[in-house]
């Protein structure tokens, strides 16, 4: 069954942006959070986004208006039950998304997909708190959502053949570019990305480099837009360190052992751009400066 309707649980930097893609792309969609308070600032968020867009000029004042038209705000879970697919981008904790899945999945005709949003956490466990394993994939976007093409679309050794692929077609249909993959802690991009940032970190650590030096060189010298440490601060430090600690436990590999530097930045909640301070100070954001670390 194609999907037509969409539900997206959690309206926070994840799940608004996801959000946002689905009713940009036509469908009717329905965003939950936990209160009225953060639902507010995710949907403040999106209009934003959408604002800007219109300023310039790559969305029209009509197709805007038409997007948020499509998208309604809730905080009752009992308003996600008539879509066709549900994703889930809510707090990355196994036992919170547990609670979620088991609440709802009561509430859902039987050929509903469910979809979670987790970098790290694993499908499988999430698949098994439902009596529906079969209908449950991967499908992690990535930040910011709106800018972002990749879907990667995860199975595990219970999913559906059909369903999988609906959720394959579902990534298309955004304008998405899915690729497919199973259910191994990170998935592809993270089991790639994880330990290269990591060891920018160990290089600063070990005094390779300066701050500055280390970004610039992956900028200039292999065309990333980000440097990794600049990386790390928009991702953010706990973020990373959380997703390695998940890679560390699953594969036991010195490369997804996050460095001592890493913890003690965490451990001080200097967690990046969203803390104000990382591996640069965003007191004025419009131009970050190198932090002294020691
Ligand atoms: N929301 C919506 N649009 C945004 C945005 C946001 N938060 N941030 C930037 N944009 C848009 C800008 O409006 C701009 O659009 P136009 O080209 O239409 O004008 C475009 O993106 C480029 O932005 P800027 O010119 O301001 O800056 P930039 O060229 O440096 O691009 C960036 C910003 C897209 C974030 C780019 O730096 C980038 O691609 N960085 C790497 C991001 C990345 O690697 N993300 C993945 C992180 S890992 C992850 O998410 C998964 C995980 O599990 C941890």
């Amino acid at each position: 069954m194609a999907i037509e309707k969409v539900a997206v649980a959690g309206c926070g930097l994840m799940g608004s942006g996801i959000a946002q893609v689905c009713a940009q792309s036509g469908f009717p969609t329905v965003v939950r959070e936990v209160n009225e308070a953060l639902l507010e600032k995710g949907l403040k968020s999106i209009e934003k986004n959408l604002d800007r867009l219109v300023e310039k000029g790559s969305l029209t004042a009509a197709d805007r208006d038409a997007a948020r038209g499509r998208l309604k705000g809730t905080t009752k879970i009992e308003d996600l039950a008539g879509a066709d697919i549900v994703i889930e981008a809510i707090i990355e904790q196994l036992a919170a998304k547990r609670e979620f899945w088991s609440a709802l999945e009561p509430l859902c005709p039987k050929h509903v997909i469910f979809a979670s949003n987790t970098s790290s956490l694993s499908i499988t466990e999430m698949a098994f708190a439902t009596s529906r394993p079969r209908n449950f994939v991967g499908m992690h976007f990535f930040n910011p959502v709106p800018v972002m093409k990749l879907v990667e679309v995860i199975r595990t050794i219970a999913t559906d053949p059909a369903a999988y692929d609906e959720a394959h077609a579902f990534a298309l249909r955004l304008g998405k570019t899915p690729v497919r993959t199973s259910d191994r802690t990170g998935f592809i991009v993270n089991r790639l990305l994880v330990p290269y940032l990591l060891d920018a970190v160990r290089a600063l650590e070990e005094g390779v480099a300066s701050i500055e030096d280390i970004d610039n060189s992956m900028k200039l010298g292999c065309g990333h837009p980000m440097g990794p440490l600049t990386l790390l601060d928009f991702v953010g430090l706990d973020t990373t360190h959380y997703i390695a600690e998940i890679m560390f436990n699953e594969f036991r590999e010195k490369r997804f052992a996050s460095p001592p530097l890493l913890k003690r930045m965490v451990m001080a909640g200097w967690n990046g751009r969203k803390a104000g301070r990382g591996f640069y100070d965003y007191s004025d954001p419009k131009n970050p400066r190198p932090m002294k670390l020691g």
